[in-house]
Formats: structure tokens, C-alpha cells, sequence
């Protein structure tokens, strides 16, 4: 069979929606029995488990487009896509096709080319803007993370970098170097961050650090840190920012329209490199294939992950044309980085997207919620803050809307209170983050937000506040 045969497959975008009907259908209380009985087995063993799965200790067996299943035969709505990643829907026919014709045909040819490698790049080269088109291919966010680092050191010969306050790069050395090292998710026992790694703040439009006379965001005096930061706390060595277009793990946080373009005037000015982890925010979940095209910014540097492979492990790092020759020097290539299974994952990807016309879905369905977001808002006293582009969505809870002060207990009840009643999501303390999958029409992401609602009313009586 040619590979042709195998991207014969066709199906229609509603392919997801019989399986989804009557969703969330649940027939035992969750977790069930099933669920908690090996999961506590399954827990004898496995350690340092997520907050996900801690707060909520279920046991999946099945996933099928909008939709989880569990050992009990409960089925969820899912507003996680595993965790950003399955952004395509679990399973896509077309994506599990790809990949099962290349775990069949030739599973790992190290960096040589295949067909669907070939393919792959050329697609990339497609659809990422400008020039990004110097590519290498990896199979976990953080090696990504790890060798844009090292070619943003190849490129600049300079060494330092300089990230954000509440961003997440991952969790190798270098990208644990780019947070808050206290941490849970990313607690680093050691004596410093890497050095000549620095943090400085980014802007939080809802808590702003700097502020305009009109007590709007003032990104000019962001900037203007940044330079005096570069001035007194660095050796002037600065090779990249690296930051998020979007913060994922903060709580879906977006900074104002003006930032970025600013922060690239700023970084071309110093001859700084803009290093943009997009593993979380990119490949469609905001609604372009980059957030950063939200900006029109062209970064230096991109790393690609997560939706990415909609679940096959494949990553990849993608620098401006000029930039390539630096990967000669850093051995950029890796045992499983651009496996044929995990190229025809991602080719699949890419073709999902362009064939289901998934970016203005995205952009449609995630207006519709914001929209209902906003009414939240006005009507519940524990919402502080709504947010997001797309299906990258957060809302903020706190005491007190005049304090602003968060209400991480809230956001924990919350999010058992909507798993129980049957959504499949991600906890991140008193912000609760969601990300369907970018398939989901109106009708089911209306059926997840009245979840989310309905547990955020209980809580609201919980501690008295209605
Ligand atoms: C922005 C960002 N960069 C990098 C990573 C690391 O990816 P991985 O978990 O695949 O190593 C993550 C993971 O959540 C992320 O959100």
C-alpha cells in the first residue's frame, strides 16, 4: 500500500457527533468503583502525579472526539484535550490512519528523510508565517524548549535569557530556568536557577503592575523595565526572550494587543532574539495556526508541541530561515524526533485543520463563549475575571471583586463539582482553565460552560455568598 492509499481516507467533520450524543451519560457516581479501585492500585506505583488526577482520581478507557469514557462506562465531555494536547479530537480517524500506517510500514529512521517527513516540512513551511521555516523535530515539548535554547546560544553568541513571571517552558533544567522555581509543578531543589537565566513580570491586564492615567495597562512602562532590567541586572549578554504568547498553566492569560509588537520593536532595537513557545497556544487553539499572528509578530524562534500531533508524541522547533546554518553546530537531531509516525501524526494535523476549516470554528464557537463568559462575570460574585481568544479560555475567582483576592479553594471545588457532573477538565487553582477540543460546536461547549456554571453557583452557597 502507498502512502496515498492510506490519506484515501475521508470523513466528514461531523464524525464525532454520534458518539457525543446524550453526552455527559453518566451511570455510576464518579469516580466510580471501577475508577477508584485501580486507580489505588495503579497509585501503588505511580508517583508525582499531576493536581488533575489527584483531585479527581478516575480511570479512563476510552476517548473518542468530544468525548472520555471511563472504566465504569461514565462518558464525559471533555474541555481538557488530555491536557491541551488532543486538541483535534481523541482519535481522529484521520489522524489514528496516518499513524497506523506508519507503526506498520517503518516506525524510526533517525534524521533521514521519509515520504511523510518530506511532506511534513513542506506543510510547516506552509502554513507558519514569513520565513519560519528552519525546522527540527522532536518528541516532547521541553527538548524543544531545551534546543531553541541552545540554537538561540548558537545564534546570538550570547548566553542569557530572560523569561516571564507565571510562564511554563517545561520541565527539563533550561525550561524549569525559565519560572518560578518554588513551585509545586516545578519544584527545583538547587542552589539557583541556571545561571544567566532572569525573570521579570509580564503584563496581567487584570492585574496590572503598571498602569496609564485612565487605569488601563501601560505596556510602554513594561518595556521601559526591561531595558533598565537589561542595564542592571544582566551582564548585557542577552540572548532571547522566552516567553509565551499566551500563559497556559497561569490561567490563560493574554496580554494586551500592543504588547508584543512593542516587545519585538524593543528586542530588534537591542539585537535580542524573540523566542516564542507556542507548544500550548499554537497550531489553532486561539484560532491561527500562531498566536503571535493574532499580533502580526514574527517571531525568531518558535517551539511547537501538544496539538501539534493531536496526542502522537512530536514536537518541533522552527527558526527564521537565516537562522538555520546555527543548527549545524548544535547537533540539533534526536533518537525519535521526526519518526514517520509521529511526522504523519502531525502532517494528519496540519490537514484536519485545513480540511474542517477548524481555525474559524475556533474563532466562531470561541466568541460565542466568551460572550457567555462575560454574563458570568456580571452575574456571580466569585468571578472576577473572565478571559481568552479561541478554546483558550480561563476564568478567575476571588474573594472579593474589589480585592481581587484569589479564591484558590473555590477553584478546587469547582473543578470536582463540574468532573463529577460529567466534564473532563484542567484545575489550576483559583483559575479555572478550558480547552476543548477545537471540533466542539456551540451546542456542546454551551453544555460544558452550564456545567462549569452550575458548579460555581454551588460553591457560591457553599460559602455563603448567594
Ligand atoms: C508553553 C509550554 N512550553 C513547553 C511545555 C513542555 O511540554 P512537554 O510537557 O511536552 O515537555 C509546556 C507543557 O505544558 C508548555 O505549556
Amino acid at each position: 500500500m502507498e502512502q496515498s492509499d492510506e490519506q484515501k481516507l475521508t470523513v466528514t467533520k461531523d464524525w464525532w457527533k454520534e458518539n457525543a450524543a446524550g453526552v455527559p451519560r453518566l451511570i455510576t457516581e464518579t469516580p466510580g468503583p471501577r475508577s477508584k479501585e485501580m486507580h489505588t492500585r495503579a497509585a501503588r506505583y505511580m508517583k508525582g502525579l499531576s493536581s488533575q488526577v489527584k483531585l479527581f482520581p478516575v480511570c479512563f478507557e476510552e476517548g473518542y472526539g468530544v468525548t472520555l469514557t471511563d472504566v465504569d462506562g461514565n462518558r464525559y465531555l471533555d474541555f481538557s484535550s488530555g491536557i491541551y494536547v488532543t486538541s483535534l479530537g481523541h482519535c481522529h480517524p484521520k489522524i489514528s490512519e496516518a499513524i497506523a500506517y506508519w507503526a506498520k510500514k517503518l516506525m524510526n529512521a533517525h534524521d533521514f528523510t521519509t515520504p511523510v517527513k518530506e511532506k511534513l516540512l513542506e506543510k510547516m513551511a506552509d502554513v507558519l508565517p514569513g520565513n519560519l521555516n528552519a525546522i527540527q523535530l522532536y518528541s516532547d515539548g521541553a527538548s524543544a524548549v531545551e534546543a531553541a535554547i541552545r540554537a538561540a546560544r548558537a545564534i546570538t553568541g550570547k548566553h542569557e535569557f530572560i523569561s516571564g513571571y507565571r510562564d511554563f517552558h517545561g520541565k527539563s533544567m533550561a525550561a524549569v530556568s525559565c519560572a518560578q522555581m518554588i513551585r509545586g509543578d516545578v519544584y527545583s531543589y538547587g542552589p539557583t536557577r541556571a545561571p544567566g537565566f532572569y525573570m521579570v513580570p509580564r503584563p496581567d491586564p487584570y492585574r496590572p503592575l503598571w498602569t496609564k492615567p485612565d487605569g488601563t495597562i501601560d505596556t510602554d512602562q513594561y518595556i521601559a523595565f526591561y531595558d533598565q532590567f537589561i542595564t542592571e541586572s544582566t551582564v548585557g549578554n542577552v540572548a532571547a526572550f522566552v516567553l509565551e504568547p499566551a500563559q497556559g498553566w497561569a490561567g490563560s492569560i493574554f496580554p494586551p494587543d500592543d504588547f508584543f509588537p512593542k516587545l519585538k520593536a524593543f528586542c530588534e532595537k537591542k539585537k535580542i532574539l524573540l523566542f516564542d513557545d507556542e507548544v500550548l497556544a499554537g497550531m489553532g487553539r486561539t484560532g491561527e495556526y500562531l498566536c503571535m499572528n493574532h499580533w502580526n509578530v514574527q517571531p525568531d524562534i518558535v517551539t511547537l508541541g501538544k496539538s501539534f500531533g493531536n496526542g502522537f508524541p512530536v514536537t518541533a522547533m522552527v527558526l527564521k530561515e537565516e537562522y538555520g546554518e546555527a543548527l549545524e553546530s548544535i547537533s540539533a537531531s534526536s533518537s525519535y524526533g521526526g519518526n514517520p509516525m509521529a511526522c504523519a501524526a502531525a502532517l494528519a494535523s496540519i490537514e484536519v485543520i485545513e480540511d474542517e476549516g477548524l481555525l474559524e470554528n475556533v474563532r466562531t464557537v470561541g466568541a460565542a463563549i466568551m460572550k457567555r463568559l462575560e454574563k458570568m462575570k456580571a452575574e456571580h460574585p466569585i468571578i472576577g475575571d473572565v478571559k481568552g481568544k479561541g478554546f483558550l479560555l480561563g476564568i478567575e475567582l476571588v474573594k472579593d471583586k474589589a480585592t481581587k483576592e484569589p479564591f484558590a479553594e473555590a477553584g478546587t471545588l469547582v473543578y470536582q463539582k463540574a468532573f463529577q457532573r460529567g466534564l473532563a477538565w484542567i484545575p489550576a487553582g483559583h483559575i479555572l482553565r478550558m480547552s476543548p477540543p477545537l471540533i466542539m460546536d456551540e451546542a456542546y461547549a454551551m453544555k460544558g460552560i452550564d456545567m462549569i456554571e452550575d458548579a460555581i453557583s454551588d460553591v457560591e452557597k457553599q460559602f455563603g455568598y448567594v
